[in-house]
């Protein structure tokens, strides 16, 4: 059997449905507090530029009060990079950040914006934190991630997870380059990690790549507690994961 599969619950939804209304309901640090007592092994926020989900003081709560790594998310910028230096999280990934976008539609260009990277990277990694970079999983985004310094790559499922729904030939190219992509960033010494549009179909099938080490889930987990509860969505995960690395037979 091999490693075992990390879950990371990213709970910026929570912050959305608060911030819909403003105030303090409901909680997204209350939220991840569950979600660990239902077998997250860490949580993930993204604070963005504008704001518009996780806010400055959930990522100081969520810091202070979850006791299981926090992986914080983040643009390359001179200002996520000095509140991430400040706050001292687990884990920074860091994605690319476009105002207009409605998630994070791709993978960072890491190996366009090598001479930005390096020395963020290098700033996080002084300050002890680790260090991945989202990226999809095409060779020279993955050599750019070890030239850049980064130990870690989250690979984008996204075009996966959506061509996987939509049915067809498609999804068995994206899968392919995420197997590919997978196996070549251990190769070259990475850690692995994926995330993004997963559910309980699409975590089940990755968790049986044993490249893979952490999945980081939010929208569907917080859209399906609308009808199951957080708790039960969080344990359905963690099981649809064990039943596809429990497939791994290396
Ligand atoms: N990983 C990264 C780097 C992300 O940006 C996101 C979305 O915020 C996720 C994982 C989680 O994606 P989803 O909310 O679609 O599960």
């Amino acid at each position: 059997m091999s490693s075992h599969l990390r879950l990371g619950v990213n709970v910026d939804h929570v912050a959305t449905i608060r911030n819909a209304r403003g105030g303090r309901h409901p909680d997204p640090v209350r939220a991840a507090k569950l979600a660990i007592e239902a077998g997250a092994d860490g949580i993930t926020a993204h604070l963005r530029e504008d704001r518009r989900h996780i806010m400055d003081d959930d990522i100081a709560r969520l810091k202070a009060e979850i006791g299981k790594p926090l992986n914080f998310e983040m643009a390359i910028t001179d200002e996520m990079v000095a509140i991430a230096v400040k706050t001292k999280p687990h884990a920074v990934c860091l994605v690319p950040e476009r105002r207009t976008e409605r998630t994070t539609e791709g993978g960072l260009d890491a190996a366009e914006s090598r001479d930005q990277l390096a020395p963020a990277v290098a700033r996080l990694r002084d300050a002890g934190i680790r260090v991945s970079l989202f990226i999809v999983a095409d060779p020279h985004q993955i050599e750019a991630a070890v030239a850049v310094g980064a130990p870690v790559i989250e690979i984008h499922t996204g075009a996966w997870c959506d061509a996987l729904a939509a049915g067809g030939v498609a999804a068995q190219a994206e899968w392919k380059r995420i197997q590919e992509g997978a196996r070549l960033a251990r190769r070259l010494g990475l850690e692995v990690h994926a995330g993004h549009g997963l559910d309980y179909t699409s975590a089940e099938i990755i968790a049986a790549l044993p490249d893979i080490v952490e999945l980081n889930i939010g929208h569907f987990l917080v859209g399906a507690a609308v009808y199951d509860g957080l708790r039960h969505t969080v344990r359905e995960m963690r099981a649809a994961m064990d039943r596809g690395r429990a497939m791994v037979t290396q």
